[in-house]
């Protein structure tokens, strides 16, 4: 698919104020600093689309971008941020929570996974929860540009090893760096696929 066009549309502390619309939307989720922000960003072709930085907790709201005046990218606040406080991290576990479980017009959570990682507790009850909810996800494994070719490979055979000891198939894998570009192509495809059904 080719990107002619991606704007920030509005941010937004609970579901019920999310765009009116029934456009397809596509979130992105994961652990603080797994690097949402600027997987969204290289997606879309535009560096300072969505918000990105070196400290985890940058982005705290439920945002949207529109994509070719057709579909949305939502930019979630990252989860398991420890330095922030219990009841903070609550409310933000609440948002996103309220977001996936009642936007019906989610038609992919794309959940991110740091390559370099080997499976965490707090990823693996995440996966359980998605899947006891029937919410449909795929695993994006980013920072790939942070391994050599071989050691990334393997890390990401070997945390797809650990999932298959417990799940019966695994969702759709992808394979990513924003500073590279890896994996947009296969990614945008996905959602052209999924935008056609
Ligand atoms: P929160 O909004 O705080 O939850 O973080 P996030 O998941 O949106 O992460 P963000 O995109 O802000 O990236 C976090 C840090 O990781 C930044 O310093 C990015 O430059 C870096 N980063 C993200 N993706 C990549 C990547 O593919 N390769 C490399 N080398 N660095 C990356
Ligand atoms: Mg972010």
């Amino acid at each position: 698919m080719i990107i002619n066009s991606a704007r920030f549309v509005v941010s937004n502390p609970t579901v019920g104020k999310c765009p009116a619309d029934t456009r397809h939307e596509y979130a992105f989720i994961g652990r603080s600093n797994v690097g949402k922000s600027s997987l969204i960003n290289m997606l879309a072709g535009n560096r300072s689309l969505a918000k990105t930085s070196s400290t985890p907790g940058k982005t705290m709201l439920i945002n949207h971008f529109l994509v070719n005046d057709s579909w949305y990218i939502v930019d979630l606040p990252g989860y398991g941020f420890a330095q922030r406080g219990k009841s903070q991290r609550e409310q933000l576990e609440k948002m996103i929570r309220g977001y996936i479980l009642n936007r019906a017009q989610m038609t992919n959570l794309f959940v991110l996974i740091d390559s370099r990682h080997k499976p965490m507790k707090i990823d693996l009850e995440f996966f359980n929860w998605l899947g006891e909810n029937g919410v449909p996800f795929a695993i994006v494994f980013t920072k790939l540009d942070k391994l050599g070719t071989q050691a990334g490979k393997r890390n990401v055979e070997e945390y797809c090893r650990i999932l298959l000891e417990t799940w019966e198939e695994l969702p759709p894998v992808f394979l990513t760096s924003s500073e590279t570009g890896r994996g947009r192509d296969e990614i945008l495809d996905y959602i052209e696929q999924l935008n056609s059904l």
